[in-house]
């Protein structure tokens, strides 16, 4: 079998158990603060588990894109080293939402296995959970009985916690769980040790396939768990794995799956494949790593310097330095990779295949950037290895910190010169990062503590601000050292933060005791609607009137409209390839990302705005649909955004039929016209590929304008109303340069005419030509250039010069060179000792040094004073 037909049998299979079969979720999650990347199929159905929102099926399979490079499952150092792992895999996943539990899950993924898919009995072994006392859990002996009915007891093993206990963060539903391994070694190695003792030893051909999760708890922040409403089952097997079982390979790399990259990596390297384990390892990491690296960009995460986008931008760097070292691509390789994933992927996860030039783009970019800093960082190993005779850690830490060198690639180069790496240092240095940024982002988020058992009820917000409401339930969370309060109302008129537009605020006031509370953001966290506060009421229980801050909301609005219609224009204005690739929507500014590779022209973003405007003087309607089958949505030619994640029922914004139609959980105007005035302030890079424009409507458009018309009206008065300003103001300037040359030439006169009149006034004592006197000159400038014309003209000078520039006194001293050594007379020191009869401070050199002060009065004194140094 292919691994096209393996995948599509396991979906046929569970149709014809009454699954419907549903897309993937975006790797990229949106909606969940305890995780960044989908990490398991089960991820988009939490809130099913939680019971915190209704499944439309109880059946449904899929097969999930997943990543586990980060939290608490995470493989990414064992990626390409082994050949079992993988950065992106696919999961295979059943699952039943309170219908079948145990014995179905147990009987049909061994008639899959073994009926369809043809798995020799002989090497299958599973596990069931041993129970665990402390947690308070039984062994789990239903899933025994279910297992005996198939395999014989002796393939049945125990495993503990770690291994038979499935949790999918540090919160969360959670459950015992029977894994199914494959033995896949040779016939001679099996009679020699039993498959038994391999199964979960990390052994490379005893590997588990399929994990059948029986969910039945959610751990609690405080570590206890507590029993879910209902019992679920949810599974999921590595799509990878399992195509290696079936096609009968040793290594996950050697299927259909991966061999037309590596076979594309081998031939454009000149390297074989399979033949030293190094560029082996290499060629896996690439292939591999590009898998990741594309489907996250497809689903909107860019790489940056933070989060996920860090994460995703390792991934890449892993891989480029793997090309470089080992698989000798010096120059960008890794995104011509891009095209042929695509195409592997079209009709299974088509978010590829339709950005594929912009995933290819971004991650050329990347490699163009990487490159560079690791050629840099290698020059700067070199400089480094020529001086000393170890790497000690701190210099290993400001390789891996600044050019982003992992430890291990250090460690080859250290390995190359006959050096050590100080490790130690290395995990101290990193250690004491990693503690910082901890401190900097810890978030200490409190168990939910219940007020009233309901169900939340739908978000209201789009027909009415105001309403009357219950907390269901509230918690405290500690962020960044402060406390906050967090509220799920029964029902709720506050917009939750998404798709671009900040969450409302407002107030919730108690009818009970007309206490009120500031509601500062609303967010959404998987299903539930969050509302952040600072203050938790005094009386919890009781009907609150839940009010949204209607200016804030009306502009807010007022900016996702124009967002829309601003999409619309670009599209028609660049062409169809424009792809939102990001938005924010706020009551001040709308801020819009597109995929557009050069820059929009001044010309163009005019023919935008004024698209735009003219939309908003027809002031159409809005039109809203809530609840369109999301295929009849896409048929009538809808905008669809990649890394959303849609339902089967969409809402659909239309601004004219046929000008913008786009799906939107947002709020909107009733009619363009609201928006009164649309006006693009600024268009910038923000990444390979993806242009950034910022506008702003209504009546922040309109103070902007005025502002700056009052501006132009200000700085007309100023030129005396000039028919053509430009002409005038370019006069203006052209006048003040030349002005200001003729100043400084006069100054500089008047600087050298005193200087002839000083000199006569020098008088020579002890063979020191002195001078103290204070001058009239207009600027600091000035005074230098007279104290250095008497120094070049006479020797063994000593000269203090004392000015008064409008009020600021200001004291110079020159000591000829030869005076200074001789004398020790030492023009810095000099100064600072005058400096103090005019509330002054100042230095410099030895032979030159000023000081300025703030008593013009002391000037004489100071003058006075300069003569006691030659006494
Ligand atoms: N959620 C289970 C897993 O990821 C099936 O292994």
């Amino acid at each position: 079998m292919t691994n096209r037909e393996i995948r599509d049998a396991y979906l046929n299979f569970f149709k014809t158990k009454l699954h419907q079969i549903v897309p993937s979720a975006p790797v990229v999650v949106k909606n969940d603060p305890t995780l960044m990347f989908t990490n398991a199929g089960m991820n988009q159905f939490k809130d099913f588990f939680l019971g915190e929102a209704l499944p439309k099926y109880t059946r449904v399979a899929d097969t999930q894109r997943c990543l586990r490079v980060s939290g608490k499952h995470n493989d990414l150092e064992e990626v390409g080293i082994d050949t079992y792992h993988h950065t992106l895999f696919e999961m295979l996943g059943n699952w039943s939402f309170g219908d079948y539990f145990k014995k179905e899950a147990i009987e049909w993924a061994w008639e899959l296995l073994t009926a369809v898919y043809g798995l020799d009995q002989d090497r299958l072994y599973v596990t069931i959970f041993e129970g665990d006392t402390d947690e308070g859990l039984e062994k789990d002996v239903e899933a025994f009985e279910f297992w005996k009915q198939w395999i014989a007891e002796d393939r049945i093993l125990l495993g503990n916690k770690k291994d038979n206990f499935w949790e999918m963060g540090e919160t969360g539903p959670c459950g015992p769980c029977s894994e199914i391994h494959y033995d896949m070694r040779a016939d001679e190695d099996r009679k020699l040790v039993a498959g038994q003792e391999l199964v979960n030893a990390d052994h490379p051909q005893v590997i588990e396939v399929w994990n059948l999760v029986f969910m039945q708890f959610n751990r609690l922040k405080n570590g206890t768990l507590e029993s879910l409403p209902a019992k679920h089952v949810d599974t999921g097997m590595g799509f990878e794995r399992l195509v290696r079982a079936i096609q009968g390979k040793s290594s996950n790399y050697d299927t259909d799956v991966f061999q037309p990259l590596i076979s594309f990596i081998s031939e454009k390297s000149g390297i074989k494949y399979g033949v030293n384990e190094k560029t082996d390892i290499a060629m896996r990491v690439l292939s591999d790593h590009i898998r990741a690296v594309s489907f996250a960009i497809a689903d909107g995460q860019l790489p940056s310097n933070n989060k996920a986008g860090y994460v995703i931008r390792r991934i890449l760097r892993r891989a480029v330095r793997y090309a470089y070292t080992f698989l000798n691509f010096k120059t960008p390789f890794i995104n011509e990779l891009v095209p042929l994933l695509a195409k592997e992927f079209e009709g299974v996860f088509d978010e590829l295949i339709s950005q594929q030039d912009f995933v290819q783009k971004v991650v050329l970019e990347e490699e163009v950037s990487f490159l560079r800093t690791l050629v840099a960082g290698v020059q700067r190993f070199e400089a480094y290895a020529e001086k000393n005779t170890a790497v000690d850690g701190d210099f290993a830490f400001e390789l891996f910190d600044t050019f982003g060198f992992p430890i291990d690639l250090t460690e080859l180069l250290a390995r190359e010169k006959g050096l050590e790496v100080d490790m130690t240092g290395f995990q101290q240095a990193l250690q004491v990062q990693k503690e910082r940024s901890r401190a900097a982002t810890a978030i200490d988020t409190g168990d939910w503590v219940f007020v009233n058992d309901e169900e939340q009820a739908e978000f209201v917000g789009y027909d009415v601000l105001t309403v009357k409401t219950e907390i269901l339930k509230y918690r405290k969370v500690t962020a960044k050292g402060k406390e906050q309060v967090q509220f799920v109302l029964s029902v709720t008129p506050f917009y939750p933060e998404g798709g671009g537009q900040v969450g409302d605020t407002g107030v919730l006031i108690s009818e009970e005791t007309g206490e009120k509370i500031h509601i500062t953001d609303t967010k959404k966290e998987n299903g539930l609607i969050v509302h952040f506060s600072n203050q938790l009421p005094s009386q919890l229980i009781g009907i609150f009137q839940a009010k949204v801050d209607l200016q804030k909301r009306i502009d807010t609005e007022n900016n996702h409209s124009a967002t829309h219609l601003l999409h619309a224009a670009l599209k028609e204005v660049l062409g169809n390839h424009v792809n939102q690739k990001g938005s924010l929507v706020n009551a001040d500014i709308l801020r819009f990302d597109i995929s557009h590779f050069s820059k929009v022209t001044e010309e163009e973003l005019k023919q935008v705005e004024d698209i735009v405007n003219a939309k908003i003087r027809e002031n159409i309607a809005l039109k809203e649909n809530r609840n369109v089958p999301f295929q009849e949505a896409l048929d009538s030619g809808v905008t669809a955004l990649f890394g959303e994640k849609y339902g089967d029922y969409v809402r659909v914004i239309t601004f004219g039929d046929q000008f913008s139609k786009e799906l939107c959980g947002g709020t909107h105007v009733k009619a363009t016209g609201q928006i009164g005035f649309f006006k693009i302030i600024s268009e910038s890079a923000v990444a390979a590929g993806v242009r950034r424009i910022e506008a702003i409507t209504g009546t922040k458009a309109a103070a902007v304008i005025r502002e700056h018309f009052d501006l132009v009206h200000k700085l007309g008065e100023l030129l005396h109303n000039p028919k053509d300003f430009v002409v005038t103001l370019a006069k203006v300037i052209d006048e003040n340069s030349a002005l200001k040359k003729e100043i400084e030439k006069s100054i500089i006169e008047k600087s050298l005419a005193l200087k002839t009149d000083l000199e006569q006034k020098i008088e020579e004592i002890n063979g020191v030509r002195f001078l103290a006197t204070v001058v009239d000159l207009p600027n600091a400038e000035a005074l230098k250039t007279l104290a250095y014309a008497l120094k070049g003209a006479i020797d063994n000078l000593f000269l203090v010069l004392g000015a008064n520039f409008d009020g600021k006194p200001s004291i110079a001293v020159v000591v000829s060179e030869h005076l200074s050594k001789e004398r020790g007379l030492n023009a810095g020191s000099i100064v600072r000792e005058l400096a103090k009869e005019i509330d002054g401070g100042g230095g410099g050199q030895p032979f030159f040094a000023t000081a300025g002060g703030k008593n013009a009065s002391g000037l004489g004194n100071a003058i006075a004073k300069a003569k006691t140094y030659l006494d």
